[in-house]
Parts: structure tokens; sequence; C-alpha cells
């Protein structure tokens, strides 16, 4: 790393780090702590630390420790590697702590801790012990968080585990270091088709994404062009192996995206087809010569037969057939295949109503429940269509008892204001966990589904693309770090509320003010119905400009090449998913589900039209008729982004000058941008519909 004191040319990470703090430190600010008394007993508790295991993880723990409290109080700890450690903390796995406290590690799974404090004989003591060396840098990213957030940790008496297993990040980047649906700069990994070879800003995103629990990274886009297929070969292997040791020091396994034509496109074979014996035959080699380079690689992640992607459809094979082939090449390696269920015809026509998209990962899927291997785990979208602003839970969720289910959010706001605008999707992915599937009668909800606990699954978890690029701040919207942190802690832990991960973030990241710790909370936990209001209306879905997904187009689907897929005429919007009348989209849904969508009367206004095509004089359960309901969402929603600037400028003496300046831009183009969504909005269906707004308010 290029040293600063030596006045040599900075490389980026050099230059955000130093000249961009704040920003550039997201929630690890680790700022120095000002009442007197508190540092002396946060150095009474942490002045020495006590290391009782050596691994690469246990060092990261290490370094983060001396890092985060040497900046908080002032002092370095003393290092101890035997148990002759004064006070301070201990830092000790199963196999190392002896018999220095007694922990039962049976209530602890691979990368569960205990965080203990222990004063005897005037020692003081934090122990932070893991059942493996993960465990314990989980636990000291935990300590750094209360340190950070100034609690009492006299009585720490901790025990946590993480409830998915799998808590993963997708990046959807590419060699030539663009990112698809990136809104934050370009690639930390790729440049000019090789590596960037910043290992520090890759070391930086690491310990970001293990102080939140994340466990795995997938480094290229799902989409894998020309460039990447290379990835897999001697070519590139070496440098996905410098990388996979970065995250590999912070318990993070590395993944690879892969192009399913492989063998065809990389010269050796004429087929893929996963029937084949040289196919078969050829992902064995493969998958030995990977993990030669990386012994402990997680495996691959495949789109296949989606949106042009190359599959096992061309060979008249199911997706069964596609992933088991590569599930035996990597199976004696410990590795694993996640495959995506995105699979729809994106050239559907509309006017077809048996094609409909929403049913379509559903229909491929379900009837090959119990085909996969083991070590398969299909990767659900949250709903069956695209990470829209609302949509329904996908039926999916629960439907196969016989196959590893893992969940796909989206933390890039693709259709959510791409980092422009504010929309934190904490709310929405609480709700998408929540939700209640009765896969095996009430006290089913998708978190359980996706934790493995409900059909005791082998393999399950949490996958979301992932919102960072190079940007300065890693998020471009400063307040869109808050995804990133979010759907960490809410993927360890799925029961924490949004407010408490709201606040715990806005401590780290600005500090203890109590106007900004309520001013920051309310206008995150409100946004993403803000942006909800002036976008598209009750669950309908897109609406964005086609391809880019920016700006209102109402009728701007990509793929409507047959019409609009929203169905709006002249007497009304919506799309007819139901049994009796529409696409039989309901029936995926356990009965009870099903029921509830089906009807008019019990489904929830805010996807009335995600299921159903009404009138504009149909009323909803709030009492008004849709079309009004258009109207005021759109009026309304624009007077909340007004709010959101007004409310932040309220800030302007309490947040650091950068990343006053960059929120407040961001939230001013969002309240400009607020009122073409609602003009075009409201202009569309006036027009549409001939119906004038109760309360005469102007729509151009
Ligand atoms: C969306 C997105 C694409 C992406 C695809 C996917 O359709 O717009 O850019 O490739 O999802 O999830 O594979």
């Amino acid at each position: 790393m290029t040293s600063l004191a030596e006045g040599t040319l900075m490389n980026t990470t050099d230059r955000h780090r130093a000249e961009h703090k704040e920003s550039y430190a997201c929630w690890l600010q680790y700022h120095k702590i000002e009442d007197a008394a508190l540092v002396e007993e946060y150095r009474n508790w942490c002045g020495n630390l006590e290391i009782l295991t050596v691994s690469l993880v246990m060092d990261s723990a290490q370094k983060e420790l001396l890092r985060g409290i040497s900046s908080m109080i002032g002092s370095e700890p003393d290092i101890f590697a035997e148990t002759t450690s004064p006070s301070g903390l201990v830092l000790a796995t199963m196999e190392s702590l002896g018999g220095r406290i007694i922990v039962d590690f049976n209530q602890l799974n691979d990368d569960g801790y205990v965080i203990k404090a222990v004063e005897e004989a005037g020692q003081k003591h934090i122990y932070l012990v893991g059942k493996k060396d993960a465990g314990v840098l989980y636990a000291s990213f935990h300590l750094l968080r209360l340190l950070q957030n100034r609690e009492n940790i006299k009585k720490l008496d901790i025990l946590e585990n993480p409830k998915n297993q799998l808590r993963m990040i997708n990046h959807w980047d590419n060699m030539d270091n663009s990112i698809e649906r990136g809104y934050a700069g370009l690639s930390i990994f790729y440049k000019d088709n090789q590596f960037t070879n910043e290992w520090n800003r890759i070391e930086d995103y690491a310990r970001l994404l293990a102080s939140v629990g994340i466990n795995g990274v997938s480094i290229n886009n799902v989409n894998v062009h020309k460039v990447e297929t290379n990835l897999i070969t001697s070519e590139f292997l070496p440098k996905v192996a410098e990388t996979a040791g970065i995250f590999r020091a912070y318990g993070i396994k590395t993944f690879l995206s892969i192009n399913y034509a492989s063998p065809i496109s990389l010269g050796d074979l004429t087929t893929a087809d996963p029937l084949d014996p040289s196919v078969r035959e050829w992902w064995k080699t493969k998958a030995k010569e990977i993990y030669q380079y990386i012994p402990d690689f997680g495996g691959f992640l495949v789109k296949a037969d989606s949106e042009h992607r190359p599959g096992p459809f061309t060979y008249n094979r199911n997706h069964a057939d596609g992933s088991n082939m590569l599930a035996e090449a990597l199976e004696p390696f410990g590795g694993i295949v996640i495959w995506r269920c995105f699979v729809y015809n994106c050239l559907q026509d509309w006017r077809d109503r048996s094609t409909d998209r929403a049913r379509a990962a559903y229909d491929h899927f379900k009837p090959l429940d119990g085909q996969f291997h083991t070590n398969v785990i299909l990767q659900i979208k949250n709903g069956p269509m695209d990470f829209q602003v609302r949509e329904a839970v996908s039926p999916l969720f629960g439907a196969m008892e016989k196959t590893n289910q893992m969940l796909e959010f989206q933390i890039a706001q693709e259709y959510t204001g791409q980092q422009r605008h504010l929309c934190y999707l904490v709310p929405q992915w609480k709700e998408v966990l929540d939700f209640e599937t009765y896969a095996k009668g009430e006290g089913s909800p998708v978190k359980r589904v996706v934790d493995g606990s409900l059909f005791n699954n082998k393999f399950s978890g949490i996958a979301a693309v992932s919102n960072i690029g190079n940007d300065y701040n890693w998020t471009g919207h400063t307040l869109a770090q808050a995804n990133l942190y979010g759907y960490g802690r809410l993927t360890w832990n799925p029961d924490l509320s949004a407010e408490a991960i709201t606040s715990e973030w806005i401590e780290q990241t600005f500090g203890h003010d109590e106007a900004v710790m309520e001013t920051v909370s309310q206008m995150l936990l409100d946004s993403w119905r803000i942006y909800e209001n002036y976008t598209s209306p009750l669950g309908v879905g897109w609406m964005v400009n086609p391809h880019h997904h920016y700006g209102p187009n109402v009728d701007g689907y990509e793929y409507s090449v047959w019409g609009t897929y929203h169905f709006a005429d002249c007497h009304g919007i919506g799309v007819d998913r139901t049994v009796k009348t529409g696409t039989g989209y309901t029936s995926q849904y356990f009965k009870e589900n099903e029921a509830m969508y089906e009807s008019l009367e019990t489904c929830p206004d805010e996807l009335l039209l995600f299921f159903h095509h009404v009138p504009y004089t149909h009323v909803l359960k709030s009492g008004e008729t849709v079309i009004q309901h258009i109207y005021n969402t759109h009026f309304e929603g624009v007077e909340q982004a007004k709010r959101l600037v007004q409310n932040w400028t309220e800030l302007k003496d309490k947040i650091d000058g950068e990343r006053y300046e960059d929120i407040l831009k961001r939230l001013q183009e969002q309240a400009e941008h607020a009122k073409e969504w609602r003009d075009i909005i409201n202009t569309y269906f006036y027009r549409k519909s001939g119906i004038q707004d109760e309360l005469n308010r102007k729509i151009y």
C-alpha cells in the first residue's frame, strides 16, 4: 500500500480514505470518545488484547480491534499471546478457550459467539469466544459496535447465532469495470478487462461486510459475457484466488457466476448438454482446477435460460439436469451450486393470458421438487417479477419441500430510485421475510423457509445484489449505506426490528445527537412509502423508462412489445391474476393466500392492481377510488419528498460538510424528480380515465 507519509502518488483508495474520511468509513467511524470517564472505563476493560488462537481470521479480528479501540480511546491496546494478560479482551475459539470461562458450545452454531464480561480478583476481562474463528471476528465487530454506540460493557453477557447459514452478496460487476445496475461508480474489482489490484479497497469492503456478518460473495455479473467466461481459466484464476484470499481473512467465501455454455465458449467442446458425458467430465476437470487455486471456493452462481443466457433448455433438458451436473462436479470439494429461478420468457405476448410472467418461476421449478442434488440451492427473487417498489411475495417460497431454497433481494436500487432517491429497503425486506406462506400451516413465514428450519434443509440463506461501487462513499447516495448495513443485520437475524437496525446504523454513522437520530430515522423509515407514493401505484409495478429503469414512463416496460403489461384503458387498470377470470397465478399460493388474493374483498389495497383488473372507480378499503388514490398519493408523495429536504437542512450544523452536502444534493434532485413522476402519472391517468381530481388540483 502506498504510504501517505512518503508523498508518493496515492491510489484511489488511499485518496478516498484520506480525503473523504467520514463518507468512506461508512459505519466503521470509530470516532474519538470525548467523555473522559467512559474512555477510562473502556480502557480498563479493553486496554489489552489476549489472543489464544492463531489464524488469518483471528488476525483480522485483532487488526480491527486495534484500529477501533485505539481510535476511540486514544491509546493502542497491548497484545498478549499467552494467558498472562492483566485486564482486557480475551479472544478464543472452542479449541483454545480451555477452562477460562464456561461456555456451552452446544448452543453455538458454526458462526455463533459469546461475549462475556467477567470481573474477578481485581481484573476485568471481556471474553470474545466463537465456536470457530469467524465467530470471534463477529464478536469483535459486535463489541466495537457497542463501543461506538457508547454502551455499558460492564455486564455483557451475550450469545449470538446467525439465523441464516449463507449470508451472501452478489456482485453484478463486469470486467470492463462497469456494473450492471450499478449506481455508485465503477467496479472495485475490475478495470480494462483485468483485476484492479486495489487490494486495500477490497479489504476495506471485506471489513464492512464482515462487520454485519456477510459470509459469501460472488464477484461477477450473473450475465456472464465473453471475457468473464474466462474467470474460471488459468488466465484469471490466480487473481480470483488473490481476491478470495482477502475475503477469506474476513470469513467470507468467494463464488463465481459462470456461463452455462463455458465448455463451448472456452473452445473445448461443441455442446454444453448436461447429460453428455464429455460435458460432465469437462466440468469435473474444471472444478478440480478451480479448487487447486482456491481450496475453499464457494461454488457457482448460475443464471440459465433467462434473458438470452444459455442453459439446459437448448438441449431439451430441465433445470434439475442442468444444476445437478454442476453440483456433481463441485461436490467432492464441498462446493455448492446456487441456481437462480429468475427464468421467464422475456418475449412473451402479453395478450396471451396463459403466459403471465409472474407465474414463470413456479411453473418451471415446482414440478422439479425433489430432483435437485443436496448441494444445489435455488435462489428465488423476493417477488415473482423483478424487485419492484411493491410486488407480491414469490409463491415459490415454501412450495418446494424437498429442495434447498434461498432468497434474493436487491440492495442496488434498480427500480427504487437508483441511489439518487432515498429509498430505505429494510422495511420492505422485513415484510417479505415475515410473509406467512402457510407452507406448513400457520407459523411458516418466508424467513423460516430460507433459514432452512421449516424443512430442515442442508443449505439455505439469503443473497442480495450489491449496491456498492468505487465512489468515495461506496454507495452513491450516502444514506444508501444504510441499505447495505441493514441487509447484513437483517440477514444475520430477520427478527431484528427495522427501527433497531436503523438506530444502530445512524449512531455508528453520524454519532449520538438526539435530533440526528430522530430525524434521520424518520426519514429512512418513511422513505419507501414516499417513493411508492409518487411512483407506480397499488402494486402494478414498472412505469419506468425502459432498459435503464430510471424516471417515469407509464407504458415503458421494455418487454411489452405486444401492448401494455398493466392493461390500463379508459375503463380501468391492473393485471387479472385470479383463477376465476385471469392468469391463474393466485393458485400458486397455499390456499389461505390464494383465497386472500383471489377475492377483491380481501386482497390488500397495496397489491390490488398486481392481482386484479378494476375500474378506476373501484373503491379501496381506504374509502378512496382507485383513480383518486393515484392522484392523492402522487400529490402527497411530492410534498413528502420536499419535506425530506427540509428535515435534512435542519441538521446542517450536526453533520460534517461533505456528507451533509452530498445528501442534500440528492434529496433536492429527488424532490424535483418526484414532481416529474407526479405529473406524468397523474396526467396519463387523467387522460385515460377522463375523471377529474375531486380536489381540483392542477394536473398537467
Ligand atoms: C433484471 C435486471 C437485469 C438483470 C436481471 C437478473 O431484469 O434489469 O439487469 O440481469 O434482473 O436478475 O438477472
